[in-house]
């Protein structure tokens, strides 16, 4: 998807985001949450954070800094914030997360939930995550990927051509993923009773070759 479709759809989504996807997308935030482990004094970045719904659930020990391409989205994490989160060391801030405006080496985690299917290259989201962590820092990667049913698999394949109008790729594919962004993954778990849902975790070693970032696709 282009920067403008994801725009203009989660304007659209941003009103109603938390009725219909907080329930629904919470056991993987908060597993990635249990995951990543906070540590006191940690920096944490969380691309595309959408309306925040994760922001409650990290530690006050922590500095956390939530990105997203969406302002829309984001209005809805800063009022949560005001509600929610007076005593957490939070920044929040309107960036690409194919283009992060930070130095090399910023954080100590990085992690993107339901994010990985959305942007227009995975490659270069998942390129510029590790760019920002830190040798040894840790990545997390909560998304849906292709699903290996038969039957619900077609109907993934069959509603690809709506990604624009849902806001992902439905028929998002695990191996091609891991292929385009050179990713070792250490560790991937399940999200809810189904699995319908994974969590990715992968150790940042650098040096890292960087993936042929001259190719966007998604699915397949
Ligand atoms: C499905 S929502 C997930 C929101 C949140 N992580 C959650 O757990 O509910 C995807 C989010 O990614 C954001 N997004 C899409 N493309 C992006 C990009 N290139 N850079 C930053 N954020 C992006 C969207 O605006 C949206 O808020």
């Amino acid at each position: 998807m282009e920067r403008q479709v994801i725009e203009k759809t989660y304007r659209r989504y941003a009103k109603i985001y938390d009725t219909c996807f907080g329930r629904l997308f919470e056991p993987g935030r908060r597993m990635a949450i249990d995951k990543l482990d906070c540590q006191p004094g940690q920096r944490i970045l969380e691309v595309g954070v959408g309306t925040g719904l994760s922001l409650p659930s990290y530690p006050d020990s922590v500095q956390v800094v939530g990105i997203d391409i969406s302002q829309d989205m984001l209005n809805g994490a800063q009022a949560r914030l005001r509600r929610e989160g007076a005593d957490k060391q939070t920044l929040l801030a309107r960036m690409d997360a194919e283009q992060l405006g930070f130095a090399d080496n910023s954080f100590d985690k990085v992690v993107a939930m339901y994010v990985a299917s959305v942007v227009p290259s995975p490659a270069r989201l998942v390129a510029e995550m590790r760019r920002v962590c830190r040798p040894g820092g840790e990545l997390f990667i909560v998304n849906h990927f292709r699903n290996t049913h038969p039957f619900i698999g077609r109907v993934e394949r069959l509603l690809a051509p709506l990604s624009g109008m849902v806001g992902f790729h439905p028929d998002f594919c695990l191996e091609k993923f891991s292929r385009d962004t050179g990713l070792e993954i250490d560790e991937q778990v399940p999200v809810n009773a189904f699995g319908y849902w994974t969590l990715l975790r992968v150790s940042n070693r650098k040096p890292f070759l960087e993936p042929d970032l001259a190719q966007p696709s998604l699915a397949s």
